[in-house]
């Protein structure tokens, strides 16, 4: 009897631990990709997918890790078949979805498609309310690699038992298929999401801006991505390795001075978030594609300890943000969210660090960092010395700071 009930409270345990969190490989660290809506909305089809699969790859975004090439709203035919199977709008896409995904695996890179868990997608479309197996398989037989599930249409439904059923659906078609659940965080999905999907919307949408100011009457407003760091900088407990908070795609290159641009991709890999190119690859300035392809500040995101940075502290509107790294090292960014320059004055040494959530300690009385600037490459020494730098306006000073041996007098190993 008693052999009976340990067994069947093992079974038991180990039935509410696989539960818990999506048994998943797909995203160790933060996927990267690009996506149509942003910069294209509904204006897509199979001409323009090709041209954007080949500047992943002549840009060099590819070989930076962007492989997710991702069509969302809009790639459907108004109406489901005489099967009640989802069709690729004929005109669009005149070879259809399977071709589409042959294509763009041709060129080293993973396909991702959009749906919605309502009746019709935001623009309208079918949805897949009813048809979730079915759509699943649907997408599994046109190697389907990446689907990002919208909110819209909904009324009535539990956010929980959608996204739940969708990923149940996906999980039997035995295709590797990253679930990305775009609830726009109505229903707290950091507290539940990991069991399901890979990464979570945390807001509403992005829009072209630092800061965009709501519309009067409660009319629908995007977000400015000043806003959205605010939101996301609480959540930070759940994200790691496998399930992450997703503070919506890149609006890098669309419209943006540079420097906001630049403190809008800092912020994102400091916040361990999914990097979804939204701006039109075919075109974008030399400016443009060294921001997305900053090798340092990708492996500041991509860092496979998958902390999600710390806000540490806050003077004079400069953020000081903090990300634990693998081997001891650390990102440190000041972030200067004022009109005018600022002068950083850091005594590594007065202050030492530990981040609440991994434990990690950022002490220079124990261990001498050499500190690399991220955007030029450029060294600043060590923290021996404090650092002495002037941030400009809406811009960011990121900084790489590698472990050096423990420093004199200080026995290794201790
Ligand atoms: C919602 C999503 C966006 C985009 C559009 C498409 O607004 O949040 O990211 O997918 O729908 O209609």
């Amino acid at each position: 009897m008693k052999t009976l009930i340990v067994t069947l409270a093992l079974l038991l345990s180990f039935a509410m631990s696989s539960q818990a969190q999506k048994d998943s490989l797909l995203a160790l660290t933060p996927p990267m990709g690009w996506n149509s809506w942003n910069t294209f909305q509904c204006n897509i089809n199979e001409k323009m997918i090709h041209e954007m699969a080949d500047a992943m790859v002549s840009s060099g975004m590819r070989d930076a890790g962007y492989v997710y090439l991702i069509l969302d709203d809009c790639w459907m035919a108004p109406t489901r078949d005489s099967l009640q199977n989802l069709q690729a709008d004929p005109k669009k896409f005149p070879h259809g979805m399977k071709a589409l995904g042959e294509y763009i695996h041709s060129k080293g890179l993973k396909f991702g498609i959009y749906n919605c868990a309502g009746t019709k997608t935001c623009a309208g479309y079918p949805g897949t309310r009813g048809h979730e197996y079915q759509d699943a398989l649907t997408y599994a037989s046109w190697g389907v690699d990446y689907l990002k599930y919208d909110w819209c249409n909904t009324e009535g439904i539990n956010a929980e038992e959608a996204y739940r059923t969708m990923s149940r659906a996906l999980a039997a078609t035995h295709r590797p298929i990253v679930f990305s659940m775009c609830e726009w965080g109505d229903h707290q999905p950091w507290k539940w999401g990991a069991s399901y999907a890979e990464l979570w919307r945390t807001t509403g949408d992005i829009g072209r801006g630092w800061y965009i100011a709501p519309r009067p009457n409660g009319e629908w407003t995007p977000l400015g991505f000043t806003q959205i760091i605010d939101k996301e900088a609480d959540l930070r407990q759940y994200a790691g390795p496998g399930h992450w908070n997703d503070p919506d795609m890149l609006e890098v290159g669309n419209g943006m001075p540079t420097n906001e641009d630049r403190a809008h991709f800092t912020m994102w890999a400091m916040l361990a978030a999914p990097l979804i190119a939204g701006n039109d690859l075919r075109s974008m300035s030399e400016e443009t594609r060294q921001i997305l392809t900053n090798r340092g500040v990708i492996a500041v995101d991509q860092d496979s300890l998958g902390i999600q940075g710390l806000r540490y502290a806050v003077q004079d509107s400069v953020e000081t943000w903090l990300k634990p790294l693998k081997k001891g090292d650390w990102a440190v960014c000041f972030f200067n969210r004022s009109s005018t320059p600022k002068k950083v004055n850091f005594d590594w040494k007065s202050n030492v660090i530990i981040d609440p959530l991994s434990k990690r300690e950022l002490n220079a009385n124990m261990h001498s960092y050499d500190i690399i600037n991220l955007w030029n490459n450029q060294s600043l020494g060590s923290t021996k010395k404090i650092l002495k730098e002037t941030v400009p306006s809406h811009d960011v000073l990121l900084l790489y700071l590698s472990q050096k041996a423990p420093s004199v007098g200080m026995k290794p190993g201790k």
